[in-house]
């Protein structure tokens, strides 16, 4: 989508958009604008509601705001304009910016717009949506120059749709090889290295934990590395090691799913949102070194399924008794985790992942579960996640659930047995492999990355992490 500032409507024809704060329904003033003027008996700017207008051939799309309104809320009110009023918008359309708008709102707002043009039917016959039609320009009406803040919305929602395709995607289309072949074909657009370890070259590094995972799948796994340092590379940047999870489908294994195993397709998100994020941070040249690792695996069954109670070796050197094939997660990560402090000495860790149920089951679809011993993170993180409405909550990780982990054959065992604290046991399973690296985050997103909204009739994607990693990284 491509933007062009204007400063009056002397030349326009088409559909504005006019984003209007609450005034009352009971005001005697109207809502004006162009010589339209709209009765707060119809119209007053409510949040979630809209009003069309037309007039001299343009049509004018009021859009309410409410009294205050939230980077995350006003990306959704935008987004269900450009996603549910297609037939409103003819070849033009101009965005008028209020002046109480600063940069957040505007970069919500242009970023909804971008997103709703996201359509889930990705096998059916369909029309473009007019914004991203090569030849569309959104018109920007306002007094004031917005193109820096602009060009980043459009960057980040472009980053966000990439990671809204790959997560709802079927897992016979998203293989770890298709994840890996996307990794490679961004990392060649954007300026990133992408390196590929397949089954051969696992084995050879020892991978034992991760490779564990993906045996019983016809699909050969792959674990993913990226690099990205700015092309203006600077001495003394900040080193971020990005980890997500990369499970293309969780049948459970061997302890097969009873229950939720349709929306396990979600259950590479983590490993998504990292892919978006690398792809948003080397598009927005951020001055930053990162080295992200996303291990894709599917965790299927056959007879080389992983049995429970087998030990297995992880690429740490610790043994691992496997008591759930379920808890697949966590032993993809403890080698992602691994390698990346043992090659590359990363300064910050975050790792991100469709962890649990029992993280869901705590904090519902709200915020995700963080977990990290650094207070400087957990502050930053939340700081963020507020700021753009992709919130987090801290979980602890004290000693005491260590115990959980202990294994009477190997050194560490992979769930406790028992359905208890389930996301904190998962988390202490993944600090065991971070040989207490003092900047270490895990973020459980099982029940923030898949959820019901009302852009479609099934769970979908949400894209969570992408911009919160990101904006993270930018702030650090
Ligand atoms: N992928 C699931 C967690 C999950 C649940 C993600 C719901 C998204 C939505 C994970 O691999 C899993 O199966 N976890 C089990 C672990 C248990 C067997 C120790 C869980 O949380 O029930
Ligand atoms: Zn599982
Ligand atoms: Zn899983």
């Amino acid at each position: 989508m491509k933007t062009k500032k204007i400063s009056n409507l002397e030349n326009f024809s088409g559909t504005i958009l006019i984003p209007v704060f609450e005034t009352s329904s009971k005001s005697i003033i109207p809502i004006k604008f162009d010589d339209i003027e709209i009765s707060s008996k119809v119209f007053y700017g409510k949040k979630d509601t809209h009003y069309l207008a037309e007039k001299n051939n343009n049509i004018y799309l009021f859009i309410g705001l409410g009294k205050e309104i939230d980077y995350r809320s006003i990306k959704t009110i935008f987004r269900r304009i450009s996603s549910k009023e297609i037939e409103s918008f003819p070849k033009c359309v101009a965005l008028f910016i209020p002046e109480q708008f600063n940069d957040a709102l505007v970069e919500a707002s242009v970023s909804g717009l971008l997103l709703g043009t996201y359509n889930l039917g990705h096998y059916k016959i369909k029309g473009k949506h007019p914004f991203l039609d090569d030849h569309f320009e959104l018109e920007i009406l306002s007094t004031n120059d917005h193109s820096v803040i602009i060009n980043k919305a459009i960057k980040i929602a472009r980053a966000q749709l990439e990671t809204l395709r790959l997560v709802d995607l079927p897992p016979n289309k998203v293989s770890p090889k298709y994840l890996a072949n996307w990794a490679m074909d961004k990392g060649a657009k954007y300026g990133f290295e992408v390196e590929v370890l397949g089954l051969e070259a696992c084995e050879i590094q020892g991978l034992g934990a991760f490779l564990a995972v993906g045996k019983a799948s016809q699909h050969e796994p792959q674990f993913i590395i990226m690099k990205y340092v700015p092309k203006e590379n600077e001495k003394s940047l900040k080193h971020i090691g990005l980890l997500g999870k990369g499970i293309t489908f969780d049948t459970g294994g061997l302890n097969i799913k009873t229950a939720g195993m349709l929306e396990m397709k979600c259950d590479m998100a983590g490993g998504a949102a990292v892919f978006g994020a690398m792809q948003l941070i080397a598009d927005l040249q951020l001055p930053v070194k990162i080295t992200a690792i996303v291990p894709c695996a599917e965790n299927s069954v056959d007879n080389k399924s992983l049995l429970p109670s087998d030990v297995i070796h992880s690429y740490s050197g610790n043994s691992i008794e496997i008591i759930d094939t379920d808890a697949e997660g966590r032993l993809i990560l403890a080698d992602g985790l691994s390698y990346l402090i043992k090659n590359f000495e990363p300064e910050y860790i975050i790792d991100i992942a469709t962890l649990t149920g029992s993280s869901m089951g705590t904090f519902g679809h709200e915020c995700a579960a963080l977990f990290t011993n650094n207070e400087a993170i957990s502050k930053k993180l939340q700081k963020v996640g507020d700021a753009i409405g992709e919130r987090l909550w801290p979980l602890p990780l004290w000693d005491v659930y260590k115990q959980d982990i202990e294994s009477d054959i190997a050194d560490v065992k992979n769930y406790s047995g028992k359905p208890l604290a389930g996301a904190i046991s998962a988390a202490k399973f993944l600090e065991y492999f971070t040989q207490d690296h003092p900047a270490w985050a895990h973020l459980d997103i099982a029940g923030v990355a898949f959820g019901d909204d009302e852009f479609a009739k099934s769970k979908h994607a949400t894209a969570y992490g992408v911009q919160l990693l990101t904006q993270f990284i930018e702030e650090l």
